[in-house]
């Protein structure tokens, strides 16, 4: 009984389908114009679709004497907002960067180091900072300056007083999911699988600090840990005092 049912529904789903493409593509070939008329009307191009997650990179920056002195690995991608000046619209834009294109730069000097990663007509300036008393580092500065086509002037996109990537000497800052940073009103910039070591370089990354949302991961495992030790906690109290109980009462017998 039942799978004549299943055919029949099937058959008539199958029927349906055909009849729902048979109309749609009478309807799509109806609306068609006839070739070589150009359309006449032409709005501003839609805002480009989010691209999928960018690849991710690794750059290395050597010191005068060929060390490697600054390490990093991360997908990157851009998000600016931007007047274009054919359509005088607002324009945001959603720009992956690709390391196979990417030309890295930079320097590194004892308290400041900077990774410069150049794209076509974008170029992207990380400035990281040490404080030698605390002996922590961090991205104080992120610069972007980016040229289109459809834009007059070069755009530059700059903040020197950031606090992003935080992380002791000698040790890398690293952080796994995707991270909005912002940089100025119209760019930020999202992170990857990001793991970076500004300072105290020896061959390779250092131990890792992860960021606080990879810290937020294990919080829930964490939890669950300690609530199942109050529970077998609670299970060892409860024997302990239901054998002393026992006890008392055989002995009052
Ligand atoms: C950067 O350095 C790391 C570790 O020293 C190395 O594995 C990697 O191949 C280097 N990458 C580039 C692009 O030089
Ligand atoms: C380059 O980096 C290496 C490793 O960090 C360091 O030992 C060396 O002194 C640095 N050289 C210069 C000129 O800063
Ligand atoms: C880009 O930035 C805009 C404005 O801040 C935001 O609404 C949008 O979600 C961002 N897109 C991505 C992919 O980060
Ligand atoms: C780079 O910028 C120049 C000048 O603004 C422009 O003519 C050229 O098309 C741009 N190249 C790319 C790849 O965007
Ligand atoms: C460096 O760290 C010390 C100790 O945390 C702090 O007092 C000092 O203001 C910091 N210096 C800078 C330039 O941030
Ligand atoms: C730079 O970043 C800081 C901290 O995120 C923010 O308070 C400030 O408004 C930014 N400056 C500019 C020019 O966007």
């Amino acid at each position: 009984m039942i799978p004549v049912i299943r055919e029949q529904n099937m058959l008539s789903a199958t029927i349906f389908r055909m009849l729902l493409a048979l109309t749609i593509h009478h309807t799509l070939t109806a609306d068609v114009p006839p070739t070589g008329v150009a359309p006449e009307t032409s709005s501003p191009p839609a805002s480009p679709a989010t691209p999928g997650p960018p690849e991710r990179g690794s750059y290395n920056v050597t010191n005068s004497s060929d060390a490697v002195c600054l390490l990093a690995r991360m997908g990157l991608q851009l998000n600016i907002s931007f007047i274009s000046s054919p359509y005088d619209k607002t324009v945001q834009e959603v720009l992956n960067v690709h390391p196979n294109l990417v030309k890295s730069s930079g320097s590194c000097d004892p308290d400041s180091a900077t990774l410069m990663l150049t794209e076509d007509n974008i170029t992207l300036t990380f400035s990281f900072s040490l404080n030698s008393t605390s002996n922590k580092y961090h991205l104080s500065g992120l610069e972007l300056s980016a040229a289109f086509p459809d834009v007059a002037k070069r755009l530059v996109f700059r903040n020197t007083s950031l606090n992003y990537m935080v992380g002791t000497l000698g040790h890398s800052y690293m952080c796994q999911k995707e991270k909005t940073l912002s940089v100025t009103q119209d760019f930020s910039l999202n992170t990857f699988q990001l793991q970076v070591q500004p300072f105290g370089v020896s061959g390779d990354f250092g131990a890792a600090e992860e960021c606080d949302l990879d810290e937020d991961d294990m919080l829930i495992p964490i939890i669950v840990g300690a609530a199942l030790a109050v529970l077998v906690l609670i299970v060892i109290l409860a024997y302990l005092i239901g054998r002393k109980r026992s006890h008392a009462g055989y002995q009052t017998i």
